[in-house]
């Protein structure tokens, strides 16, 4: 099995050398636990590998996440430039003005298939091997039952998988519940599930991120220590002999 390196330091070895190549992997944590700088440390250093990602942002605006990301020295647009990285503005049809970036939504409304349409073109066009969905919460946003939800959510990673991309999608959850998704769908057709935890007080020490499951992988079962620093993340061993 074909391994893809995420590239995040001390992360990798504690799944056999990377996310098995052509799934789908969740990443779950309250707000602010590091999900979004995790996504796009796995596409950055896919580009360095010279494995193209898109970046489908629901959430946040583009130019908002290229402005965070240079602040790691991260230079987003120029790897967009070079068609290693392109971002898919997922937020405009939430808010009705229409985009100026390459690949968007029609500003008339959200559309899943249309969605879905632009994300494989944009992966046909740079010939991605990574996608990043961020973030399911702000997808399941344009649903009103929860039973299409699911739907769309298992469409999405359907046709995903189909194409035959490594894709992290990340969801919000409520760090008092036992959940691991917020529509109970997610966890389940996700090959991993990865949830980061930020205790709230004090020092970087009280960020963890935990391997609550990773399918045909012997993985840690750990709750590691997790720093995010101007470099960006970090996964750090309980104790020095830790080894897999
Ligand atoms: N340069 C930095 N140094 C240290 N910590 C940082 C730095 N930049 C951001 N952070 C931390 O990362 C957090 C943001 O991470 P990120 O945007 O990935 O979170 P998220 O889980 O995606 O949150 P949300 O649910 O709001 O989308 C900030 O709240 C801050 O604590
Ligand atoms: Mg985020």
């Amino acid at each position: 099995m074909n391994r893809v390196k995420t590239g995040i330091s001390g992360f990798d070895k504690l799944i056999e050398g990377g996310f098995p190549e052509g799934r789908s992997f969740l990443i779950s944590g309250g707000t602010g636990t590091g999900k979004t700088i995790f996504a796009m440390q796995f596409l950055l250093n896919g580009a360095e590998l010279n494995e193209p990602g898109i970046y489908l942002t629901l959430d946040e605006r583009p130019d908002l996440i290229r402005e965070d990301m240079l602040r790691f020295g991260w230079n987003i647009r120029k790897l967009e430039d070079n068609n290693l990285v392109k971002i898919i503005d997922g937020t405009i049809s939430k808010i009705g003005i229409p985009s100026d970036e390459e690949f968007s939504l029609p500003m008339t409304g959200f559309d899943l298939d249309k969605l879905l349409l632009e994300l494989m073109k944009a992966i046909k066009k740079i010939k991605a091997k990574r996608v990043v969905i961020d973030s399911i919460p702000a997808l399941g946003m344009n649903f009103e039952k929860q039973h299409d939800i699911r739907k769309a959510i298992l469409k999405t990673v359907y046709l995903l998988s189909r194409a035959g991309v490594t894709t992290v999608l990340t969801t919000e959850i409520d760090p008092e519940s036992k959940q691991l998704g917020k529509y109970g769908v997610e966890e389940f057709v996700a090959d991993g599930v990865i949830v980061l935890h930020y205790m709230g007080m004090g020092t970087q020490s009280n960020r963890t991120l935990h391997i609550r499951k990773m399918r045909a992988t012997k993985h840690s079962e750990d709750l590691h220590p997790m720093e995010i620093s101007e470099n960006g993340i970090k996964v750090h061993s309980i104790d020095e002999d830790y080894n897999i």
